[in-house]
């Protein structure tokens, strides 16, 4: 992993470079992202709300492999590797449903909503196959805000008291989940992760409408150990009609949690956004979009306008994300400078990754 060593993680702001190009398109780098970057760190794996009453159960993948999320007869959220013990099928297929059992489809093995292995057809005279020894296998898991986490090894990495405590002020319980959407992005995560991180320094020439409700120049950017609140004062003179009339308020204000997650807010309203890596060069973005009212007439069609303008400012990204991934690949390039008034984020950002990638290169 010699690239590793390419980027210096000691030089302050003001000398610091960006991690060097093949950091966004060489494969083994990305492989060893999965197995530290994202099996290290607590990765979203389902909504409270999806998983509210027993049996309640949600799919997904985290670092390329399939978990699963129930909630058991007892009341209790587990997660587990959504893998049969017999031969590996997932036994739960569907995103998200209800169900009495986890019920493998390939040769019906059966297990509790607790993840014990209950039933084993035609399987009788196999010698020494302990059933209590063949359940699904745990995953840590966590339960924070409105979400769950999971984590696929056991490592230091913690959510810190200084995040818990400023997403504890916000009162997120009270926003209520509304809409999904997904997007697609032909570009290496980092590259997606870097747009967000850059301090809004590409709003006002990328987000005319976005720009329009912001004040770019107080815009300010606080790095906490693994996550960085950028925020905006917001204003409504000279607004743009379409995005004003959905973003109001005093502030808005955008978390990105190490590695892949992040949380904006502006007055009532939230969207999360979870960065997938798909392949060394293409990248799922899933959105979440929440609001205070998510059952009158008059607030979903309000809500409606408000994802939109969301849609407006990813369409606006796709192009960009494309081109620097790009650019990343041309011999003309290698790293780039960051700007001490806008890029603090991404600094860490990548502080961050060369920390992770190096332990697990050791
Ligand atoms: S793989 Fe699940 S029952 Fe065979
Ligand atoms: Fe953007």
């Amino acid at each position: 992993m010699r690239i590793v060593d390419e980027y210096d993680p000691n030089l302050p702001l003001d000398h610091a470079s960006t991690i060097p190009a093949s950091w966004y398109v060489n494969k083994e780098l990305y492989e060893a992202e999965l197995k530290s970057v994202f099996s290290n760190t607590w990765q979203l794996a389902a909504r409270v709300d999806q998983v509210a009453q027993p049996g309640q159960y949600v799919t997904t993948d985290v670092a390329g492999e399939p978990i699963v999320v129930v909630r058991g007869n007892d009341g209790v959220l587990r997660a587990f590797f959504n893998v049969c013990r017999h031969h590996a099928a997932a036994v739960m297929t569907e995103p998200q449903g209800n169900a009495a059992q986890l019920r493998c489809p390939y040769h019906g093995w059966t297990y509790s909503l607790e993840g014990e292995l209950k039933g084993t057809p035609d399987f009788s005279g196999v010698c020494d196959f302990d059933r209590a020894r063949n359940g699904l296998v745990p995953v840590e898991m966590l339960e924070w805000e409105n979400w769950v986490f999971v984590k696929l090894q056991s490592s230091e990495f913690s959510f810190t008291t200084d995040l818990t405590n400023e997403i504890g002020t916000l009162n997120l319980g009270g926003l209520h989940w509304f809409e999904r959407r997904h997007y697609h992005f032909d570009c290496n995560w980092k590259v997606f992760v870097d747009n967000y991180l850059d301090g809004g320094y590409h709003v006002p020439y990328l987000h005319k409408g976005l720009d329009s409700v912001l004040d770019y120049s107080q815009y300010m950017i606080e790095n906490g150990e693994i996550h960085c609140l950028q925020w905006s004062p917001m204003v409504s003179d000279g607004a743009e009609a379409q995005t004003g009339a959905v973003r109001k308020g005093d502030r808005a204000l955008y978390y990105w949690i190490y590695p892949n997650f992040m949380i904006n807010v502006y007055d009532g309203v939230m969207d999360t956004n979870l960065v997938v890596p798909r392949g060394v060069d293409q990248t799922e973005v899933i959105f979440d979009f929440y609001f205070p009212d998510v059952t009158s007439n008059e607030a979903r069609a309000r809500n409606k306008a408000s994802v939109e303008v969301g849609q407006r400012i990813q369409d606006e990204d796709t192009a960009i994300c494309k081109s620097v991934q790009r650019g990343l690949t041309s011999r003309a390039y290698n790293a780039g400078r960051l700007s001490v008034r806008r890029e603090a984020g991404e600094h860490l950002f990548h502080r961050l990754l060369h920390a992770d990638l190096s332990t697990s290169a050791e």
